[in-house]
C-alpha cells in the first residue's frame, strides 16, 4: 500500500477522494476570523439553513451533521418508534455500508429489504411489504426510504416518485431521502430540488456535502416540520453536534452562493457520461445499469480489472451488485477520463 501523502492522479473509486472545492475552502477561510457563537448559534449556520430554505423554496427545518450514516439513521429513527420498520432497496446504503446504524439509533427499529431493478424502489413492491402482515407480530412499517441518485447511479423520476408517494400516503409510511448525491439527481433531471422532495411527499431528506465538494458534512432537511422536533437532541446525544458549527455550515454557504453545488454535479455527471460513451465501445465491457448521474457500473473480465489495478487505477467492485463502479468526483477532468478510458481500451485489445 502506498503511504503517499496524495495519490499520483485523480481517481474514480468514490467522489470521498476528491479534495475540497475552492468554493467551500473559501468559505472556511472567511468564517475563520474571529471568535463566533458555539453549537450552531452563529451567522454562518444561519445563513446556511437561509440558503439551504431558499433553494427549497419552502419552510424548512435544517440541522448539520458530520455524516451520510449519521444523517440517514438519525433521520430514519425520528420517524420511527422501536417497534416500527423501515422500508428500503436492498441495495440501499442505510442497508448494506451503516453497520446497523439505522437500527441502532432507532433502538431497533427493524430494516426491511425490497426488490427492484436498477437499484430503484418500485410502488407495488412497497404495497406488497406493507400489506403481506398486518398482525400484532409483525414490525409495524412505518418509514420508507430512497436514495436519490440510487447506489447503482439511477435517478427516480419525478413521477416515478409521485408514484410511490401515493402508494406511501396509502400504507401510512413517512418517506425519507437519502440524498448523498442529490446535487447529482437535480443536475441529471434538470428539475426543481422542490420537484423532488417536498412536492414529492419526502418527509425528511439527508442533503449530501462531502460528495459535492465539502470537506466534511451532509444537511439534515426538515420538510414536515413536526418530525424536527427535538432532533437537536438526538444531534447531541449522538455526537453530531458540532462545537465550532461554523465551520460546518460555511462551506454549505461557500457551494450554495451562485448554484456552485449544482455546477460541480453538473460537470461529474458530463464527466461520466464521457467515461460511459468510452466504455460501452469496447466489446470487453458490459455497462451494468443506465448511466444517470456520475457513475459508470461495469462488468469487466478479471484480466481487465487485474490490468487496471497494475496500471495504478483505483475503483471498487463490490458495491451494488458488483462490477466496477466508476464514480466521478467534481474535479475529474476529461483528461482523467480519456487516459482512463485509454488503459481500458489498450488492456482490452491484449486480451
Ligand atoms: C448512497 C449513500 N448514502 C450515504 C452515504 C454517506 O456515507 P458516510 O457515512 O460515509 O458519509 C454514501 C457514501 O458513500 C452513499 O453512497
Amino acid at each position: 500500500m502506498s503511504h503517499d501523502r496524495a495519490l499520483t492522479r485523480r481517481q474514480f473509486a468514490s467522489d470521498n477522494y476528491a479534495g475540497v472545492c475552492p468554493e467551500a475552502w473559501a468559505a472556511m477561510q472567511e468564517a475563520n476570523t474571529g471568535h463566533a457563537r458555539a453549537y450552531g448559534d452563529d451567522p454562518w449556520t444561519q445563513s446556511a439553513a437561509d440558503l439551504i430554505r431558499e433553494l427549497f423554496e419552502t419552510q424548512c427545518e435544517v440541522f448539520f451533521v458530520f455524516n451520510g450514516t449519521a444523517a440517514n439513521s438519525l433521520a430514519l429513527a425520528s420517524l420511527c418508534q422501536s417497534y416500527h420498520s423501515i422500508l428500503c432497496h436492498e441495495l440501499a446504503h442505510v442497508e448494506t455500508d451503516e453497520c446497523g446504524a439505522p437500527e441502532f439509533f432507532s433502538n431497533g427499529t427493524k430494516v426491511l429489504l425490497l426488490p427492484g431493478d436498477n437499484g430503484k424502489v418500485r410502488p407495488e413492491a412497497v404495497e406488497h411489504m406493507v400489506r403481506k402482515r398486518t398482525d400484532i407480530h409483525y414490525p409495524k412499517p412505518r418509514a420508507l426510504t430512497l436514495t436519490q441518485a440510487t447506489e447503482v447511479g439511477t435517478v427516480y423520476s419525478v413521477d416515478e416518485l409521485k408514484a410511490i408517494w401515493a402508494v406511501a400516503r396509502k400504507c401510512g409510511l413517512k418517506i425519507h431521502m437519502d440524498g448523498a448525491r442529490f446535487a447529482n439527481a437535480v443536475a441529471s433531471l434538470g428539475c426543481k430540488p422542490r420537484e423532488i422532495t417536498w412536492e414529492a411527499g419526502v418527509d425528511v431528506l439527508s442533503f449530501g456535502g462531502t460528495k459535492n465538494g465539502i470537506a466534511v458534512g451532509e444537511a439534515v432537511v426538515f420538510f414536515n416540520l413536526e418530525l424536527a422536533k427535538e432532533f437537536d437532541y438526538r444531534c447531541k446525544q449522538a455526537g453530531q453536534l458540532c462545537s465550532k458549527m461554523r465551520f460546518l455550515s460555511a462551506p454549505w454557504v461557500g457551494v450554495l452562493r451562485d448554484g456552485v453545488w449544482l455546477k460541480h454535479a453538473t460537470h461529474a455527471n458530463r464527466m461520466a457520461a464521457l467515461l460511459h460513451d468510452e466504455l460501452k465501445t469496447v466489446p470487453q465491457v458490459r455497462i451494468m445499469f443506465p448511466r444517470q448521474a456520475n457513475s459508470v457500473f461495469a462488468e469487466l473480465p478479471k484480466p481487465l480489472i487485474e490490468g487496471l489495478r497494475a496500471r495504478g487505477w483505483h475503483f471498487y467492485t463490490f458495491i451494488g451488485e458488483g462490477g466496477a463502479r466508476f464514480m466521478c468526483g467534481w474535479d475529474v477532468t476529461e483528461a482523467d477520463v480519456c487516459a482512463l478510458a485509454a488503459d481500458v481500451k489498450e488492456l482490452a485489445a491484449k486480451l
